[in-house]
């Protein structure tokens, strides 16, 4: 394989199944060495300038706690606090930061930003989110996966998403689909389906690939799955004035026992990248629950997601040790295995 020192991640296809293998070889790595209080230092002095204009809990964090166990720094730029995009151009700002850091990760709206941070800065860029991907997710993803199932190959894993499938973490995970080859079923409205504009040669919505399988309907979707995973069903960014049409249409669509019974599989996991709306003891949650007048969740039930099949805390903890292999792996020459 050749190294990653010096790679940006802007999708998930930007590595080769071997490389995904690798990160999460390392990752698993990072871990072990992490909870035993062995961890050594490969990218100490390294600076990162981690931009955010859209909020973030775990992929902030994740990013901060990776660099500072591994000796680097970082920079945080929130929305309101520099001249990025407004009074100074993408194209500027990427040659300016370019001169001070050693790689930077972007959560924003658009992929043309991420291509230009990369075009003008000349370092390596990480994708932390965009309406389009949410690459660092999904690695965390994969390696939650190989830890639930340790001696099964990924490429054997059986995972359904359902829900909205146009998001960010749809088109990660059909990304990682093809790369791995894994058997994903798209289970959502034809409406919520991948848009057209992003299909690629890897896309295809006519279900010739023999590992992506596309329906609406949900029994047929489920049936016999490892996994299903499911997400928010209005995404960062998105106008609050959709809540009703997305929670009418994808309703059918929740994760609760009803679903559960139709996978046939007693074993079956769940996976949710979080945050998760299923209970009210958020402020959005609350007020979706009274304004739609629901009582156990949206996108998932308050309880299937308090239950022991719900994976998402162990896919949070690996977004640090996901987005650490990612780090070390671009940033430092050393070869670690
Ligand atoms: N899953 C995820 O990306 O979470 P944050 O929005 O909190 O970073
Ligand atoms: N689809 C979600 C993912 C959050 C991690 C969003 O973009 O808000």
């Amino acid at each position: 394989m050749k190294t990653l020192y010096k790679k940006s991640c802007l999708k998930l296809s930007n590595f080769t199944c071997e490389e995904i293998f690798y990160l999460i070889q390392l990752s698993k790595f990072l871990k072990k060495h992490k909870h035993n209080k062995t961890e050594k230092k490969y990218i100490q002095g390294k600076n990162i300038a981690l931009i955010f204009e859209k909020q973030s809990t775990r992929t902030r964090c994740a990013f901060e706690v990776a660099a500072h166990d591994q000796g680097a720094h970082t920079t945080y730029i929130g929305p309101n606090d520099t001249h990025i995009g407004y009074k100074e151009s993408i194209e500027d700002s990427a040659k300016i930061l370019g001169t001070m850091y050693d790689g930077i990760q972007y959560r924003g709206f658009s992929d043309t930003v991420l291509k230009d941070l990369k075009k003008y800065s000349k370092i390596p860029i990480w994708n932390g989110l965009t309406d389009k991907f949410h690459p660092t997710q999904i690695l965390a993803d994969l390696f939650t996966i190989i830890e639930t199932f340790p001696k099964k190959s990924l490429k054997k894993i059986h995972c359904a998403y359902v829900g909205d499938a146009q998001n960010n973490i749809a088109n990660s995970l059909i990304e990682a689909a093809n790369i791995i080859n894994f058997k994903l079923n798209i289970v959502a409205p034809k409406s919520y389906w991948p848009q057209k504009k992003l299909l690629t040669k890897n896309y295809s919505l006519n279900n010739n690939q023999k590992n992506i399988f596309y329906t609406d309907k949900i029994q047929e979707g489920v049936r016999n799955v490892d996994f299903i995973y499911t997400d928010v069903w209005v995404s960062l960014g998105e106008s609050d004035d959709v809540w009703g049409s997305r929670i009418e249409e994808l309703y059918p669509y929740q994760i609760n026992k009803k679903m559960l019974n139709m996978t046939n599989n007693p074993d079956v996991k769940i996976l949710h990248c979080l945050p998760a709306l299923h209970n009210k003891k958020s402020l959005i949650g609350l007020k979706l629950h009274n304004k739609f007048k629901i009582n156990n969740g949206l996108e998932i039930t308050d309880d299937i997601f308090n239950s022991s099949i719900n994976l998402s805390f162990q896919q949070s903890e690996n977004r640090l040790h996901t987005i650490k292999s990612l780090l070390v792996s671009c940033l430092s020459e050393e070869k670690i295995f």
